[in-house]
Parts: C-alpha cells; structure tokens; sequence
C-alpha cells in the first residue's frame, strides 16, 4: 500500500478565512460500513468546525466516500469529480473555495493516481486514517495536496470523536456500530482485503461504551458492522476471548437497546456460541445474512471460500433448528472464471433448497490485483447476464413469497420515522421489513404490536395488533 506521500500543490488557493461556519457535503457509496465510516468523518470534522450540508452547491468541502467492490467504481468516480471539479472552477471565479476530497476503498486502491487523474482533488484519504482528517485538511489549507492512505500504527477508533448525542438523535433511532473491519479470507474475487486491510477487532470496553452512548441518545436497534462481523473476537472483562455470541449478549444488557443485527458474516465463522445467541437472546433479530456466493463446490474451492455446499446447508438447518423463523438472506456471483452451465445450475439449486428472504446477486468483475482476475475461462458477458436474469427471477420469486407470507400476521415492530404521506409512520419488521402505519400507533423509538394487513413489493401496511 502507498505509503504517506505529501504533493506540493500548484493551484490550491489559501482559505478565505470567512465568517460563516464552514459546511461538508459527504456522499457515500456502498456497504454499511461507509455510512457508518461517513458519519464518524462528520463527527470529526464537527470537531473541525464543519457543519453537515445535504447540498453539494452550499458545501465548502464535498468528500467522496466511495466503494471499489464492483466494475466502474472507480471510474464513476472519476465522472463524479469531474463535475465537482467544475463547480470548483465556478466557485474560485467567484473568488471562493470548494475542497474535493476522496475517501472509502477507492481512495485506498488508488492513492495518489487520483490526484494525477482528477487535479481538482485536495486530498486522499483511506478507510484506516479517518481520524487524520482534520490534521489532513489542515495540511490541505497550508497549499498541499494531500493522500494519506498508509496503515496507521494508532487505533482509528480511539482518536476518533465519540459521535455527539444530538448528532444521533437526528440520525434515528437505528444505527451502526462497526465492531469489526477487514478481512483475512482472501476469496479469490474479492478486493476488501486489500483496501480493508487485515482484521482488526476492536475492543468490548469500547463497543460496549459506544452502545451506550448510542442508546442514551434514544437509539433500540443497533447493527454491529464487520466486512467479516462474525470473526470478531476480543478479551471479555472475565479475561476470557468472546466471540461475537458473547458479545452479543452483553450488548443486550444494555438498558434501551431493544433489537440487535449483525452483518457480514462468514459461513465459516457461525460458531455454536452464536448460534446459541439466535436461540436464546430476544433481542437478536431472526434474520441473518449468510453469503454462499454459489453452490458448486468447484467454484467454492476456486473461490477459496473454504467450504462445500453440503456444509453451508448443513449450517443453515443447525441455524434453523435454533431459531425457526430465522430468515436468510445472501450474495451471490453468477459468471466466476470457469463456471460452466453446470455449476450455474448448482447456483439456482443451492437457492432453491435454503429459500432466501432477500438476496444480492451480481456479475463477477474482476478486480484488479484479486487472483480471480488472473484466472483462465472468464464467462462471457451475455452469458454473465442470461444467468444473472434467471437467478433474479428466482430471487425475487422467493422474496415475493416471503413478504406475502407475513400478510395476517402479529409481529412486533420499531416505529422509525414519519411515513411518506401525511398521518402515517414507517416502522421495521423483525425482517427488516418496512412496515407502514397509521401515527396514532406509536411515536418513533416505540415497539409495537401489529397486524399486517397487505403486503407491497417491498412494504407491509398494518394496524395495531
Ligand atoms: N465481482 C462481483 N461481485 C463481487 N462481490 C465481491 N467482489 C465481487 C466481484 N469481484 C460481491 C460478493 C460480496 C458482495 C459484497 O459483493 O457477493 O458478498
Ligand atoms: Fe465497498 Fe467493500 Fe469497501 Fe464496503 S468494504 S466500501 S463494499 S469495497
């Protein structure tokens, strides 16, 4: 990884030192762990004497959080900078500033390719320096360019403001708490690794600490975050290593925090101590997502997932029989190097056999620097996007079938905010569902009781139970 480089910059204007609180705009592309990652930025650029803008126009400084799992990511990237690069142009004819600044997995794999492509850039930040940010724009308004993608030796988490309560009032009563980040897998196809980083847990003291706070702003349901959330471990206050069970349970003693979720995970790393929280903590909602990414075992052994078929189903039933109504939900590649009809059909049987709640399935890309992108027998783009067609048709078939399901029945559920239309609030199913009612049910923060009435294609109506 690129080590700290420092550009002299050629056309950075000194700040206008101007009266009015300075504003960021911040858009975010990608998993969860970015919007998590988005708003401990902003926290920390409050600290800097930034106020939040949802206007680019009215930004002083407009950061990219961006994401590099994909195809084009990056160079929709690039698109998007050059249009800030014009507002930038209208703003110094204006005789003002805009800062640009690149941040998430992009920013990572690219480094300071960015700022000889996109010269309007100020600075590069990667995932592992956040709490630099201020530091970094400091440097920034001295007249440098600044990319700042190394592995910091400090703990991220640790200089990092502590998100402001009212700061987490206005962000609702769910939210992310990032436990874990990184990835030792090395799945052929993936680039996390290597713009994540290796895996990093963070300590119980400071997740429990952070839950805390999150629950005394008025927060119920809180989802632990990891690029592989179930390899989390660390020293419990007993002295002894927890897993992410273990953890679990102490978050659910933490008075206010009603519902519990956990995402990515790894089959591999369901252990029985996890497994047992689904079948005796409450609080843990009865739904998991579970990659499998395809269901033949040579694909799965070219993918290095470390696991057969067999063994993934064999763990959904041990995960079913502990908590019934757990539902599944995954990711999927359809077109790895060397798929064949065949192991495509493995695919849509794997899929058939578990019945998904709700799935992601994409056409494999490879990355660059990822060994799949190496391999012999890349798929075909039209025969990628003929399979891609029919196992979407399957998945949406099964999620169709689940959301219908729920029609008739009583579940509890987490007022969030107000409904699109006047008079009407959007809660959320145990599923993740969204789940539309009449106001008078309940004010935001409250669970309760419905009956569902009818189901859309991705909400529920219902009345009070
Ligand atoms: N091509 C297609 N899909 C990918 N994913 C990760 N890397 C790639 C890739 N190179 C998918 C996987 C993963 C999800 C987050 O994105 O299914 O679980
Ligand atoms: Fe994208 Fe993965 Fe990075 Fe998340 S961790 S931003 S999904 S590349």
């Amino acid at each position: 990884m690129d080590a700290l480089t420092t550009e002299q910059a050629s056309d950075c204007a000194a700040t206008d030192g101007g009266q009015r609180a300075k504003k960021v705009f911040v858009k975010t592309y990608g998993c969860q762990m970015n919007v998590y990652d988005s708003q401990r930025m902003t926290d920390a650029l409050a600290a800097d004497g930034y106020a939040e803008t949802q206007s680019m126009e009215d930004a002083d400084l407009v950061l990219l959080n961006t994401c590099h799992i994909r195809e084009k990511a990056a160079e929709k990237i690039y698109s998007e900078l050059g249009r800030i690069r014009d507002l930038k142009a209208e703003r110094a004819a204006a005789g003002s500033e805009l800062l640009i600044g690149v941040a998430g997995c992009v920013a990572q794999a690219e480094g300071g390719e960015i700022i000889r492509r996109a010269p309007a850039v100020d600075l590069v930040i990667g995932p592992q320096t956040y709490h630099r940010l201020p530091d970094v724009l400091a440097r920034v308004r001295g007249g440098n360019r600044v990319v700042e993608t190394d592995y910091a030796v400090e703990d991220k988490f640790e200089h990092l403001p502590a998100p402001k309560k009212a700061e987490v009032i206005k962000r609702g009563v769910t939210a992310f708490l990032t436990v874990q980040e990184g990835c030792d897998k090395f799945c052929t196809f993936c680039v996390v690794p290597y713009t994540r980083g290796s895996e990093v847990s963070r300590p119980v003291a400071q997740i429990v600490a952070e839950a805390e706070r999150l629950a005394e702003a008025g927060v119920r349901e809180i989802t632990l975050l990891g690029q592989n959330v179930n390899a989390w471990h660390g020293e419990g206050p007993d002295g002894n290593d927890w897993g992410l069970g273990r953890l679990l349970f102490r978050l659910a003693e933490i008075p206010g925090i009603a519902r519990l979720r956990y995402t990515t995970s790894h089959p591999r790393d369901m252990d029985d101590e996890l497994i047992a929280a689904h079948r005796d903590l409450e609080t843990l909602m009865p739904y998991l997502h579970l990659p499998v990414q395809a269901g033949s075992d040579r694909i799965l052994k070219a993918m290095n997932r470390r696991h057969k078929a067999g063994e993934y189903l064999k763990l959904i039933e041990r995960i079913r029989a502990a908590r019934p109504d757990i539902a599944l939900s995954g990711d999927f590649i359809v077109g790895f190097p060397g798929e064949t009809d065949a192991d495509f059909e493995d695919t849509m049987k794997i899929v058939r056999e578990v019945g998904y709640a709700s799935a992601f399935s994409f056409k494999y890309s490879p990355r660059p620097g990822t060994p799949g992108a190496e391999m012999d027998g890349h798929v075909a783009e039209q025969v990628k996007d003929e399979r891609l067609q029919r196992l979407q048709t399957l998945l949406v078939e099964q999620q169709q079938a689940f959301t219908v399901s729920m029609v008739g029945r009583t579940m509890p559920t987490l007022i969030e905010k107000p409904g699109r239309q006047a008079g009407q609030r959007v809660g959320r199913s145990p599923w993740l569902q969204p789940v539309i009612v009449d106001e008078k049910a309940g004010g935001i923060g409250d669970i309760i009781e419905v009956r569902i009435t009818e189901a859309g294609y991705n909400s529920l109506h219902a009345v009070p139970a």
